[in-house]
């Protein structure tokens, strides 16, 4: 039987994960919407690109959630998006009802699955999706720091006109305004970029990685970024699907590392066949770590409003 990736949400986000997974070839896809039509007809569309683009899962779409069943991993996008002036915050009483609703149904019929969610605000949809579910912490995880960090090491590249693919940054905290670059640990072919770039060039750098999400959402004008946001979650669930053990920033629950406990919030993990297989301590300096906390307390402070 092949495996199976049930994506929640047919909107830009969801459809752009549908597209990545069916390019990346490895599961069967089926794509959930309340918009009857709507996952159907982009599944059918994507399934009709198979021939051309090379693959052969299969591509369903649906709105009943029974049609997940025994999904290996879920990918949770459904939900508002952000509009010009508005914060990732604003969403949260409308997108913990969507989360709620679909996390009831993920624990009914695909109670043996990886939860990886991308609905905003991100670290706070996440900690409400597992408190939900039940699901054992490691396999609920919030998908914004691969996200921050991709914004990051293309900036990066833009700067100094290396391959993307050289690049690997560091961004952790909550996936917001109070998010915290790490240049120290943002690494061009290994070597820091503190070693690259003027100090004024990785402010501008890490200011514009912190607004990413907003630059977008004011070019957009109707709605938020989906190409970078899904591409981001495919990378995680193929993390997972091939057990790859691959070190990235993820929105993961916290039991006192950094000094941060009952909450999930950006940091380093362990991605692989276990989901969050292990939370890496890095070393912070002091105005680092005073970040990372103020991040989370920000966040703490919100919590009420999903409990
Ligand atoms: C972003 C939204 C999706 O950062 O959170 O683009």
């Amino acid at each position: 039987m092949n495996k199976k990736i049930a994506v929640i949400g047919a909107g830009n986000v969801g459809a752009s994960c549908a597209m990545y997974l069916a390019e990346a070839n490895f599961a069967d896809v089926v794509m959930l919407d309340i918009i009857d039509g709507v996952p159907q007809g982009k599944a059918l569309d994507l399934t009709q690109a198979g021939p051309v683009r090379g693959y052969n899962c299969m591509v369903t779409g649906t709105t009943k959630y029974k049609d997940i069943k025994g999904a290996d991993i879920v990918i949770m996008t459904a939900g508002f998006p952000r509009k010009p002036g508005m914060s990732r915050e604003d969403l949260i009483a409308k997108n913990a009802e969507i989360v709620g609703i679909a996390a009831k149904n993920i624990k009914k019929f695909a109670p043996k699955a990886f939860v990886i969610v991308v609905s905003n605000p991100l670290d706070l949809m996440t900690y409400h999706m597992q408190k939900v579910t039940g699901f054992p912490k490691n396999r609920v995880v919030g998908q914004a720091g691969v996200l921050d960090s991709i914004r990051m090491r293309a900036f990066i590249a833009m700067e100094l006109g290396v391959a993307m693919s050289d690049t690997n940054a560091m961004v952790l905290g909550g996936h917001g305004d109070t998010m915290v670059p790490l240049p120290r640990y943002t690494t061009v072919a290994g070597v820091p970029i503190t070693e690259l770039m003027p100090k004024d060039r990785i402010k501008a750098i890490s200011e514009r990685t912190k607004g990413g999400g907003g630059e977008i959402v004011k070019l957009l004008k109707t709605g938020s970024a989906y190409y970078a946001p899904a591409a981001a979650a495919v990378d995680m669930c193929k993390a997972i699907f091939n057990d790859e053990k691959k070190v990235l920033p993820a929105s993961a629950f916290l039991s006192g590392q950094y000094g941060i406990k009952d909450i999930y919030i950006g940091v380093p993990v362990v991605l692989g066949a276990k989901g969050v297989e292990k939370i890496l301590e890095l070393k912070l300096t002091k105005s680092e770590l005073k970040a990372l906390q103020g991040s989370a307390a920000t966040y703490k402070k919100l919590i009420k409003v999903v409990k």
